[in-house]
């Protein structure tokens, strides 16, 4: 019951410094938590793929930042907060190989996303119960083609563990809920 793991400190700077609302701040917790999960599972299963952690940890964390200036899409659909968000971490200083994630998390099926990119798009569907079968494939050939395993074995465990993460979706949407979308001490939203 709300029992995620904390932010990385940074993400924490850059959300405050944006002024992002409570339920951005509860989404990229949550985001970043079930990221972190799929890390451990990683690690386990796979323990001699290198993986890129801090940077799924903080593209996790800060990917819907962008949400921060298109309000509207904390509610409602849309994706002019993917650019947006990227360019406003660049602005403050965050190197462009982290602050892509703001631009690459919502679309996993363009050619040369890297694993990084791909385990950001998963934990952005996995958190909310979403299961994504082409996703899930692009996720498995990439482990499978590095590891040298075969493509079902890997498949068997991620397929394991987020049928686990998923069990816990309905309790992420709650907590997520909570959270105002318009920050403290503001009139109305956009
Ligand atoms: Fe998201």
């Amino acid at each position: 019951m709300g029992d995620y793991r904390p932010l990385p400190e940074e993400a924490v700077r850059l959300l405050a410094s944006v002024g992002a609302p409570p339920r951005l701040v509860a989404h990229g917790e949550l985001v970043h938590d079930t990221a972190a999960e799929i890390l451990a599972w990683l690690r386990r299963a796979h323990p001699d793929l290198r993986v890129d952690t801090e940077a799924v940890r903080f593209g996790a964390a800060l990917h819907d930042v962008g949400k921060a200036r298109h309000t509207g899409e904390l509610t409602g659909p849309g994706h002019r907060h993917e650019v947006a968000g990227e360019r406003m971490l660049r602005d403050r200083g965050v190197p462009p190989d982290l602050a892509r994630f703001c631009a690459t998390h919502g679309d996993w099926s363009a050619p040369g996303r890297a694993l990084e990119d791909l385990l950001v798009s998963l934990a952005d569907k996995v958190w909310k119960g979403a299961r994504v079968a082409g996703l899930e494939l692009a996720v498995t050939r990439r482990i499978a083609e590095t590891a040298g395993e075969p493509e079902w074995e890997v498949y068997m465990g991620l397929d394991d563990e987020l049928r686990v993460l998923a069990e816990r979706a309905d309790e992420r949407l709650a907590h997520q809920a909570r959270h105002p979308v318009v920050p403290p001490g503001t009139a109305a939203g956009e």
